[in-house]
């Protein structure tokens, strides 16, 4: 998500292509021959809503392991909470197996009290409170060192719990710029082990590396070559103390990500290339690696430069490529100026961010359903103009009354919504994941 979440000052995404039309025939089709399931949701349980649908989370996380458990002999899954926060994500994820990868206290207790038995936590800045709980919680949590400091905190946290932490230590993986606030540089790794070996509560047995934005495996198998290196400057006695290696989230979901016209905000200005009413404006995209890309380069790196040297488990972190299918808005429109503008019943504080100013997700109109995608400001209802669901929809003309569904909003909108002028949607749980 632009500038909100870790992201590498390196990681400037490939200039975007323009959208086939035919894909996104393909992707509206599929929404609106559930159109009646989706307006009974609606009658039922009334409007807005956050729709999720578990058995699309279930078979993406089953398609998401299969892919790297095909490619390497000894994997761990943990589900990034932070990604979609609902309860019953992590939870629908944990009866298939994942563990959960926690950023906070707070994410913390919330996979503890959903009974998660195997969590990572990691992240910069974590307090002695949070260290505590994950103390407390020893048998369940593996801390993820973010710096020298932290480790000494994390023992003394551990002796006064009585407990032992089994830990890994965060390597950088970006030496300069906002990213180094993610954990040791790799040099340091070798007096890492040093520091951390005096420390009596502290186990450290583990790696992890994360990047996010991977439109492909590049980044990541880069940096798998980089932490070969490194495992061959360490001493063997540190290096036979490694039980895993986490290589984090940053899995792109397939269809790519799909972008408005840069500037696009610019053209609802007065000016001369000001955007015409009804106008639909073009749709960008940047391709994405299918998993199974990712899972066998990432295969092959590790068994490269990691297995020749350690004989260790891999875990991943992955959030959005997970829970972005697995969840979509509803909402009603409730007025309408002219021909071109319609206001929601809902406003963008349910997904806590101005994501379509940038970001390209079609609306369909459920009541007037149709292929054709027409020109016409799709606004929320906050009393500010940065509220905007789109700049189009795909129906038979649009008005008051009329249920209009927003799919594939499950990664980084539910976590991120906020209590703002209107009050946030309830949420409706769909889909036996069996
Ligand atoms: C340490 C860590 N792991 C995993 C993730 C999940 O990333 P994504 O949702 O892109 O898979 C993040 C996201 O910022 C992260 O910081």
């Amino acid at each position: 998500m632009d500038g909100m979440m870790e992201n590498e000052s390196s990681n400037i995404l490939p200039r975007p292509s323009l959208l086939e039309a035919g894909v996104l025939e393909e992707h509206v089709r599929g929404f609106l021959k559930r159109r009646d399931e989706f307006l009974s949701i609606a009658s039922d349980r009334g409007s807005p809503l956050y729709i999720l649908e578990r058995d699309v989370l279930v078979s993406r996380a089953r398609r998401f392991r299969g892919a790297f458990e095909k490619s390497l002999p000894r994997t761990s899954y943990y589900f990034a909470m932070k990604s979609n926060n609902l309860p019953a994500v992590a939870g629908t994820l944990i009866g298939g197996g994942f563990g959960i990868d926690v950023s906070s206290g707070l994410e913390l207790q919330a996979a503890l009290d959903l009974g998660a038995r195997d969590i990572v936590f990691s992240g910069p800045g974590k307090t002695s409170a949070e260290l505590r709980l994950a103390a407390e919680n020893a048998g369940r949590v593996t801390i993820l060192i973010d710096s020298f400091d932290e480790a000494g905190r994390i023992d003394e946290e551990a002796r006064a719990n009585g407990a032992i932490i089994r830990a890994g230590v965060r390597l950088t993986s970006g030496e300069h710029g906002l990213w180094r606030k993610f954990g040791i540089p790799i040099e340091e790794l070798g007096r890492f082990f040093r520091h951390a070996s005096g420390f009596g509560n502290v186990r450290l047995r583990g790696l992890q590396f994360h990047s996010s934005w991977n439109m492909d495996p590049g980044k990541q198998t880069a940096f798998i070559a980089r932490v070969g290196e490194a495992l061959a400057g360490l001493p063997s006695a540190d290096r036979g103390l490694i039980e895993f290696i986490d290589i984090g989230g940053g899995y792109w979901p397939p269809q790519g990500e799909w972008l408005h016209p840069p500037g696009i905000m610019d053209r609802l200005e007065p000016g001369e290339n000001r955007m015409a009413q009804g106008e639909v404006p073009d749709h960008r995209w940047v391709g994405a690696a299918p998993i199974e890309e990712f899972a066998s380069s990432i295969g092959d790196a590790a068994r490269r430069h990691i297995f020749p040297q350690i004989d260790c488990r891999i875990c991943l972190e992955p959030g959005r490529w997970v829970c972005n299918d697995a969840m979509h808005m509803l909402f009603t429109v409730i007025d309408r100026k002219g021909d071109g503008l319609v206001i929601t019943d809902a406003g963008t504080n349910a997904i806590g961010w101005e994501r379509f100013e940038t970001d390209y997700f079609p609306i369909l109109n459920l009541s007037r359903p149709g292929l054709t995608e027409r020109g016409c400001l799709v606004l929320g209802s906050l009393c500010t103009p940065h509220d905007v669901w789109g700049f189009s929809y795909f129906g038979e003309g649009v008005g008051p009354g009329d249920v209009l569904l927003l799919p594939c909003q499950g990664a980084y909108t539910y976590s991120l919504r906020q209590q703002f002028i209107k009050p946030l949607p309830a949420v409706v749980i769909i889909g036996d994941p069996d």
